[in-house]
């Protein structure tokens, strides 16, 4: 266990909800991972900001007549406000465009001038002169010279997939005009100066994905490009070169360094020192797999273009993505759930454990199925942990007016589930290190389905003079389990903690403490009812029939 840890989130674009595929491959698994570290006792943030910069952002911004600052503070609140409600807790949800990513920004950039890693080239770009503005990327459109496809991006036709070398008949995306050829000077990040050195660094990390890894060397050997990290545009962190005015970055010059710069504008407010921070704490990255060139090449070079003045990650937990009903999401034919409709109608606990109990630590894509998750949450959540905890606590209530039964001697089968609690809380514990999230669940469900049959075999109903030894132990592994489940469903285990009478919050609780009985004879329950309501399946059908519904 590292003493700290920075734990960052991809940074979701400010021009569009959080949907299920983002909490599933990043946000869900970094969140488990972080709550887990704290209750580690792990001086360990989660650090996210919206990606404020780039021309989709600015587009859309036009479209609806605002300005881009305003209309990226909206989805930044509307983002946080999807995240909390989900139970993604963020030490701090900042933005690309705060000042201090800007001032990091341009400092990064002059480090890498000085070394010799930015080089002047002078670029034709398509120009409008209706509007009298240079058009990067989305902001010219026209057909695919690969698949005819009409009104695609000049960066990307969404048809084929494809990067068109030029799109055919282009159009200025705002008012439609052709637009003509003008040149430009443009500053390039010089990629290929570090193959050697990312070579050597990827090969020898064996913290990293093995499976990702040996692609990533793959595209080395075929040789990098250098980045064009210019665009000619408003809205974006300015060049801070006199030559360069009405010139910005390239929104992947700058976004991934906001992973630094908020870190640090969190820890200084702490009164500490961000830089010693970062270098002194284990450094995660987690995505998707869409983003891999980005974290593996571009990111680690940047890094390493200063000197390594902040390290690198230690790793870059990299996932697949999500499928909807064997589908491949799509907005436009709305085979899609956004995360605060989902949250609205199902208990997001309930998301997050049929999630977490999907998520592989892989890039293998990822299934969201309604009946699979109605059968989870039913069958495994209710049937199984909020029965097991319910019934212990209920019992309790009845039997000994709600205060923990002396115990007197254990038996062997009461002193059996004391071991095999503590053996659970050390292998879940193991396997969430190794961020095996799926893996840890599925312990902690083997471990509540014997504490079920141990308590279906001890009868304390019946048992008169066992049950009190039996209640003991089960109200003392009900805590145990709330503290476990605690990283995955913290709403849910919070509700544990106070049924159980508990002090404080379960989130405050030590990790390690799960392993022991800590609850004594005499302790007092709180209010006892149930934890989870059953799904039923005429509110899992209508949700199926809105998918794809226009
Ligand atoms: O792909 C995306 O959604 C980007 N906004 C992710 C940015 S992560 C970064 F900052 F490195
Ligand atoms: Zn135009």
């Amino acid at each position: 266990m590292p003493a700290s840890a920075i734990i960052t989130s991809a940074l979701p674009y400010a021009n569009g909800e959080i949907h299920l595929g983002h909490i599933a491959s990043t946000y869900l698994p970094a969140d488990i991972f972080t709550r887990f570290l704290r209750l580690k006792g792990v001086e360990a943030y989660h650090i996210c900001a919206s990606d404020d910069f780039g021309t989709p952002i600015l587009i859309k911004a036009e479209k609806e007549g605002k300005k881009p600052e305003d209309y990226v503070a909206h989805w930044n609140r509307r983002d946080a406000e999807d995240f909390a409600a989900a139970g993604i807790s963020f030490d701090l949800f900042y933005r690309t465009s705060s000042p201090e990513n800007v001032k990091f920004v341009q400092d990064v950039f002059k480090k890498l001038k000085q070394n010799d890693h930015i080089y002047e080239h002078d670029v034709v770009q398509f120009y409008c002169e209706f509007d009298d503005k240079f058009l990067p990327d989305r902001y010219v459109v026209g057909k695919c010279p690969f698949c005819g496809a009409d009104n695609q991006y000049s960066d990307l036709c969404e048809k084929c997939g494809r990067v068109p070398d030029e799109i055919l008949e282009p159009k200025c995306a705002i008012c439609g005009r052709p637009p003509v050829k003008k040149q430009s000077t443009h500053y390039f990040f010089k990629l290929s100066n570090f193959s050697q050195e990312l070579k050597k660094w990827l090969s020898e990390n064996a913290r990293l994905q093995t499976d990702v890894k040996n692609y990533v060397i793959n595209w080395i050997n075929e040789g990098l490009q250098d980045w064009d990290i210019t665009r000619d545009l408003s809205w974006g962190v300015p060049i801070p070169l006199d030559e360069a005015k009405g010139k910005v970055f390239y929104g992947w010059f700058d976004n991934h360094l906001c992973y630094i710069s908020t870190a640090a504008k969190l820890i200084e407010e702490k009164g500490g020192d961000g830089k010693k921070f970062w270098n002194g704490s284990d450094i995660y990255h987690f995505i998707g797999k869409d983003i891999v060139y980005h974290h593996y090449l571009f990111l680690p070079a940047m890094r390493m273009g200063i000197n390594r003045e902040y390290k690198l990650p230690d790793y870059i937990p990299t996932r697949g993505h999500l499928m909807l009903q064997n589908q491949k999401i799509s907005k436009s034919r709305n085979w899609y759930i956004g995360l605060r409709d989902f949250v609205s109608v199902f208990n997001p606990d309930y998301l997050r454990f049929y999630m977490a109990s999907i998520v592989t630590y892989s890039q293998d894509d990822l299934n969201f199925d309604f009946d699979a998750f109605a059968e989870k949450i039913n069958n495994e959540l209710i049937a199984n942990v909020g029965n097991f905890v319910n019934r212990a606590l209920s019992f309790t209530q009845k039997s000994f007016a709600g205060r923990v039964p002396e115990a007197g001697t254990l038996a062997q089968d009461d002193s059996e589930i004391k071991d095999a609690v503590a053996a659970a809380v050390k292998e879940t514990g193991e396997l969430l290190s190794a961020n095996e999230t799926d893996r840890a669940l599925r312990r902690i469900l083997a471990l509540s389905n014997q504490l079920n049959q141990y308590f279906q075999k001890k009868k304390p109903w019946s048992e008169k003079d066992t049950a009190a030894a039996t209640l003991y132990v089960a109200v003392n592994a009900a805590r145990s389990l709330a503290i476990l489940l605690a990283p995955f469903i913290p709403f849910s285990a919070e509700k544990m903690w106070s049924q159980l009478g508990l002090q404080g919050s379960v989130h405050k609780q030590s990790w390690d403490s799960a392993g022991q009985f800590a609850i004594l004879a005499g302790h007092a329950l709180g209010r006892v009812e149930p934890l989870f309501k059953k799904l039923e399946a005429k509110e899992i059908e209508e949700q199926k029939a809105k998918l794809g519904r226009k």
